[in-house]
């Protein structure tokens, strides 16, 4: 794991942006993998503005979203499908019927998931998923205890997941109670993986994941077993860290304090 801290939210979302611009740029028609809620909104806000200076061409980019509400449609404001068009795809050339994001309305949840999985392997697999964590170690909808073996499969969310989209929505009630998620085999069959954290509500889930020991009730401990892994986080996210301290760890992850900014593109 590399693992990259940077002193603001700005930073971090301008670098992991950087790593997606440069896996774009080494292939063109790169299958990816991408995650909603608040953390990855500065990177998608940089990715537009590469794409507006003339930098970056979607036009071959294939995407699959990590997972959606079950029970809205997408034209529902609070779908994933609607986030994405809102934060990255309406601003940029990607060609819409390279872009995949579970049907939350699926009646045969099990085919809906099935096909899913065939539509990743058919695109040739991930060739880099960004992810956020959840304050509860989750990464996409994947909650504690989850089996590391899943593939895309429909999850109850858990209590502290509610809480915490609750500010997404007017009240907790109107909070999905199940989704549509990629597994962790399926995270963990991407050859590369971005993850990102920012803010000290993070730090726990952070510290237990790098540091901790791969267990399913911090699935993304899990992350500690992947040979292509860079974590970008703020100062916040990162207070818990303390490599030094921790000989074992710091042979499985190479910690980069105050990263030098990658030159602006
Ligand atoms: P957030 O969600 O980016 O809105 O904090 C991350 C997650 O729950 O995976």
């Amino acid at each position: 794991m590399k693992v990259h801290i940077y002193d603001n939210y700005q930073q971090l979302s301008t670098q992991a942006a950087q790593c997606v611009a440069k896996q774009l740029k080494e292939k063109k028609a790169s299958v990816l993998g991408l995650a909603t809620g608040s953390t990855p909104r500065g990177m998608y806000a940089e990715l537009v503005r590469f794409y507006k200076a003339g930098k970056l061409d979607f036009s071959s980019v294939t995407t699959f979203n990590l997972d959606e509400y079950y029970g809205i449609s997408k034209e529902n404001k609070h779908s994933y499908y609607y986030y994405m068009r809102e934060n990255l795809f309406q601003y940029i050339n990607i060609d819409i019927k390279n872009v995949h994001i579970p049907n939350g309305l699926a009646e045969n949840v099990e085919e809906e998931c099935l096909r899913y999985e065939k539509e990743i392997t058919g695109a040739g697999g991930l060739d880099l998923i960004v992810l956020g964590i959840g304050r509860n170690g989750h990464i996409g909808f994947n909650e504690p205890n989850i089996q590391f073996e899943t593939m895309t499969h429909l999850v109850r969310l858990d209590k502290d997941t509610i809480k915490a989209n609750t500010r997404f929505f007017e009240k907790e009630e109107e909070v999905p109670t199940t989704a549509i998620s990629m597994g962790i085999k399926t995270i963990m069959q991407s050859k590369k993986i971005l993850l990102l954290a920012n803010g000290r509500d993070k730090a726990s889930a952070i510290h237990k994941a790098l540091l901790g020991k791969v267990r399913p009730d911090i699935p993304a401990s899990i992350l500690q077993l992947h040979n292509n892994v860079s974590i970008f986080l703020d100062k916040e996210a990162a207070r818990f860290l303390s490599p030094k301290k921790d000989k074992t760890k710091r042979l499985r992850c190479a910690f980069d304090y105050n990263t030098t900014l990658i030159s602006e593109m």
